[in-house]
């Protein structure tokens, strides 16, 4: 089964200031240029989370061993961690599990435990998750690459401080596993401190691109999913994303069509799955894509502020919500829908009012033929207003086919970095916040970043209504 990429909607002969083929000629150089850096980069190890469909066989075989050790002690599983580290974890759940999974009865999930990921620090999140557990049966997963992220460390603690009050330090080390990197940070020295079990995220794989190490690995086994399937599925798609004619490669076209639709001023980069199952993928695929592509600067350290902001919608749903704006606002998106061929399910619509033509046309149809029509009628529409869309399709979610695309998104993402030339895998952005924050809690380290915070200019209250 294999994942399948339409791009016609984007090619000037179909949508008004769609792309020709004088466009991607002229492209030629950037393209090999990119090609070539694709792969220095991964022969010099630069890219390590393109070889973890092949190297983690002893990784799954102790994520599958430790799962079948603890999961009929737990009720739930509980992710604590943020970003990379929560994201990728929720869409694997989400698009091959059932929608309910936390409420079915446990025999329905085959012995599984629940999952919960809790990856925000509002206040009120922890608490209500404690008066809707029973927090001592549940086993808590530490996922942090860098092994120092406030928002993910604060709920460790706050947790390991209940877990010892209510099981003391034995039973509360029983309930704690940690994810993280093997030197870096100080979470890898408290689970060696305190003995908590650990795994492993290898150091060159950075956060949004570690879906396939334990960070994702181990939340799915345990809710009972074939993470093998996943990694196999990755490495098929690995195997189209190594051909150097770009014509034949998904995930380099996807970047180059993005590239191309930035220069014309597509700045809005539109996820549009049709299936439940897959709506979180626009999560995970979002913080891929913002993060690794809005940049200020360039690898030769030229100001250019490139990006493309990720807008999340879901098929059918937001067709009574935002399509309005695709169709006639700006010209200023690339939607990309995402479908599937074949649904989990299938249910009918009855004949209950045939004699009324505005429902009677339903009687018989299936949700399945009413979301794919849609879908088919949504791109129509889309594509006579003369916005570039593309398609790509799952013949079937499953581990094998959601493998292929976490890898083709990742792919993609990567290969737009060297298009737009520059660094994928740093958040320079993302750490400004981080350290203004530490500055405003005194943390020993941050007086310079403290004293450029009390200079900043009060806000005026008049401004304040
Ligand atoms: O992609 C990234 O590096 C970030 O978004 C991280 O995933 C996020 O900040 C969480 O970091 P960590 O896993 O180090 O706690």
């Amino acid at each position: 089964m294999k994942m399948r990429m339409d791009y016609n909607n984007m090619l000037s002969c179909r949508v008004s200031d769609g792309i020709t083929r004088e466009e991607f000629d002229k492209l030629d150089a950037l393209i090999k240029k990119a090609n070539k850096a694709m792969e220095e980069k991964r022969a010099a190890g630069k890219m390590a989370w393109r070889d973890l469909p092949y190297n983690q066989e002893a990784v799954v075989k102790e994520i599958n061993d430790y799962v079948n050790e603890k999961k009929d002690e737990i009720d739930a599983f509980v992710v604590l961690g943020i970003g990379g580290s929560a994201l990728g974890p929720l869409a694997v759940q989400q698009a091959l599990n059932h929608p309910w999974w936390n409420e079915l009865p446990r025999e329905k999930r085959d012995g599984y435990p629940k999952l919960y990921v809790l990856d925000n620090v509002d206040p009120e999140r922890l608490v209500y998750f404690f008066e809707t557990v029973d927090p001592t049966r549940c086993l808590y997963n530490v996922i942090s690459k860098s092994g120092s992220t406030s928002e993910t460390m604060s709920q460790f603690m706050i947790i390991q401080q209940l877990l010892e009050e209510k099981l003391g330090k034995d039973g509360a080390k029983s309930k704690i596993v940690c994810t993280t990197d093997a030197v870096s940070g100080n979470l890898i020295t408290i689970a060696k401190d305190e003995g908590y079990k650990y795994f492993i995220i290898p150091s060159a794989v950075g956060g949004r691109f570690s879906e396939l190490t334990p960070v994702g690995l181990l939340p799915a086994a345990f809710c009972g999913i074939d993470i093998k399937g996943l990694l196999v599925g990755a490495a098929e798609m690995d195997a189209a994303c190594k051909e150097e004619d770009i014509f034949k490669n998904p995930a380099h076209m996807y970047a180059l069509l993005h590239y191309i639709g930035m220069t014309k001023g597509k700045n809005i980069s539109v996820v549009m799955p049709y299936a439940d199952s897959l709506k979180l993928i626009s999560d995970w695929y979002a913080q891929l894509w913002a993060e690794s592509l809005g940049k200020q600067f360039d690898n030769d350290g030229k100001v250019v502020n490139v990006g493309q902001t990720p807008v999340k919608a879901l098929g059918v749903t937001d067709q009574h919500s935002q399509v309005q704006l695709y169709a006639e606002g700006p010209f200023d998106k690339i939607i990309v829908f995402l479908g599937v061929d074949e649904y989990r399910e299938t249910i009918t619509i009855p004949k209950t009012y045939s004699d009324m033509p505005s429902l009677g046309f339903l009687g018989g149809v299936t949700h399945n033929d009413l979301i794919k029509t849609e879908q088919a009628a949504t791109e129509y529409a889309i594509t006579k207003s003369g916005r570039m869309n593309m398609t790509l399709t799952l013949p079937k979610v499953t581990s094998h086919t959601l493998g292929q695309l976490l890898y083709f998104f990742e792919v993609a993402t990567a290969y737009a970095g060297e298009l737009l030339n520059i660094d994928a895998f740093d958040q320079p952005g993302v750490e400004e916040g981080k350290n203004a924050t530490y500055a405003m809690f005194g943390r020993p380290g941050y007086e310079e970043k403290k004293a450029e915070l009390d200079a900043a200019p009060a806000k005026d209250e008049k401004y304040i209504i």
